[in-house]
Formats: C-alpha cells, sequence, structure tokens
C-alpha cells in the first residue's frame, strides 16, 4: 500500500526528483525554522520522512540517535542513499494508525513513553492522514485525537510542520508567523491575494485547523509542481527541565 500511497510512495519519489529545483526554497525554509527549534533531548524520532527530501542533514547531524517511522520501503532505501553518514532506526509499523475505524492515541502514547529522551518531528505527514485514512479522519473521534495529540508529548519536545491548505493558486508571502491559531477562514484571507478572494478557487482542506491552539505558529509555501501549490504550518515545543 505505501508504494502507491497517495501520501507518498512511487509518485512522491519521482515528483521530488522532478520537481527538486521548485522545492529548494520550502526545503531552505524548513532547514531555517528547524534550526530555530532547539531541543535538549539528544535523540530524535522522525514521522514520515520518506527519503528526507525535506529535511536537512544539519539539523540531522545535531542528534546522536535517529529513528524513523516510514511504511514506504522504497523512501528508507533512498533515506539511507541520501544521509549516508546517518545511522538510522527504522520503525515499519506506525503507531500513528487508525484501528476499527478510530484513531486512538494509546498505541502512539505506549511508542512515545518507551522513547525517553528523544524528541520527535513529524515530517509533513498529519496534514496527509485525511488521504491516507479519508473515514478516520472525517469521523469526530479525529478531531478529539488531534486535540489531545500535543497532550502526549508531556516530558519530550516536538515539532511538526503539516499542510494547512493546498491548490492550483500560489499562496501569498503576506503571511508568515501567528502567536495563534488561524482557523481557515481567516487563513484564506491572510495567505491568499485579495484577486484570488473575489475568483471561485478551490482549496483541499487538509484537516489540520485548530491543531495545538497554545503553540506560535510559522508558514511556509511549497510549491510541489506547477499545478500543486500548498501552506503548510509548522509548529514546536521544547522540553523544558
Ligand atoms: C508527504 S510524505 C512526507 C514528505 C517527507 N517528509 C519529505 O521530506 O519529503 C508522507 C510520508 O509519510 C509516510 N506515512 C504514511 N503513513 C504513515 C503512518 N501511518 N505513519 C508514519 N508515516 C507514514 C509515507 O510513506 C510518506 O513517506
Amino acid at each position: 500500500m505505501a508504494l502507491l500511497s497517495q501520501a507518498g510512495g512511487l509518485g512522491y519519489h519521482l515528483r521530488a526528483l522532478k520537481y527538486k529545483p521548485r522545492w529548494k526554497p520550502f526545503c531552505q525554509a524548513i532547514e531555517a525554522w528547524l534550526n530555530t527549534w532547539n531541543p535538549p533531548e539528544k535523540k530524535i524520532i522522525l514521522f514520515g520522512p520518506s527519503a528526507g527530501y525535506t529535511l536537512p542533514s544539519t539539523f540531522l547531524g545535531r542528534f546522536e540517535k535517529i529513528g524513523a517511522v516510514e511504511p514506504d520501503p522504497v523512501a528508507r532505501y533512498l533515506f539511507k542513499k541520501r544521509f549516508k553518514n546517518h545511522e538510522i532506526e527504522w520503525f515499519q509499523k506506525s503507531p500513528l494508525f487508525p484501528k476499527n475505524g478510530i484513531f486512538n492515541h494509546d498505541e502512539l502514547k505506549t511508542f512515545i513513553d518507551s522513547h525517553e529522551d528523544y524528541c520527535f518531528l513529524f515530517c509533513n505527514l498529519l496534514g496527509q492522514l485525511h488521504l491516507l485514512f479519508p473515514n478516520e479522519v472525517r469521523s469526530r473521534r479525529f478531531s478529539e485525537f488531534k486535540a489531545s495529540l500535543p497532550y502526549l508529548f508531556l516530558n519530550h519536545s516536538w515539532a511538526s510542520y503539516h499542510d494547512r491548505l493546498s491548490g492550483i493558486i500560489k499562496p501569498s508571502s503576506n503571511l508568515q508567523k501567528s502567536t495563534q491559531s488561524l482557523p481557515n477562514s481567516q487563513l484564506v484571507s491572510l495567505a491568499y491575494s485579495a484577486k484570488h478572494l473575489n475568483v471561485p478557487v478551490e482549496l483541499i482542506d487538509h484537516e489540520m485547523e485548530g491543531f495545538a491552539p497554545a503553540l506560535s505558529r510559522i508558514y511556509f509555501r511549497w510549491e510541489l509542481t506547477p499545478r500543486h501549490h500548498h501552506l503548510i504550518e509548522g509548529v514546536f515545543e521544547s522540553r523544558t527541565d
């Protein structure tokens, strides 16, 4: 399934190869943002890194131990080739998986708690869950899961960059940061230029509205292809000892 997945798989690897130059500004912005995140932990778990196309080697180099939850075997193979200097412990089976149609945090909590002294980074995964598990994400239980997720990381640093909205139009660079969580309506008026707002344009909602409301956030623009533009949100929290 992972090979043909809508949120990764072979199509994603081909796009990464073809559009590498277009992805560069986004990758550089992610690198600059990750440089401002200073978790005290020296070990990290990456969720959904794919082949690490958007991850800087300098960032990975800050950690003594790296684990990665990545079900796609091609992604794992390409990651190893791209980052020869980093040894990775791979987790093929993800603890972030719905059971009986419901996202339940028990397995994820057990996974987090069993990794003492690790911090965690969701690599553009949470905003893809609605593609991977459309029925489960549509259910009310997903909102509850999303609301409780930040509380699972008690005593750990964690971060996520995830899709908020995407479509054929490019978000403007007006929106850089926000100290508060922005609802979709506000995001649209702040991140899409006025000339687009008067014409009907379809945007995909990646179901991450209201996530981690207590945290400040940053916004990135990612030109996935010339006809797919994503508005990505980044949040992080560092453990205070
Ligand atoms: C959009 S891609 C992420 C892009 C990637 N971070 C990059 O740097 O290019 C989403 C990734 O999440 C992985 N994935 C899918 N389901 C997952 C799950 N339940 N847990 C962890 N990773 C998952 C996919 O295999 C895919 O590689």
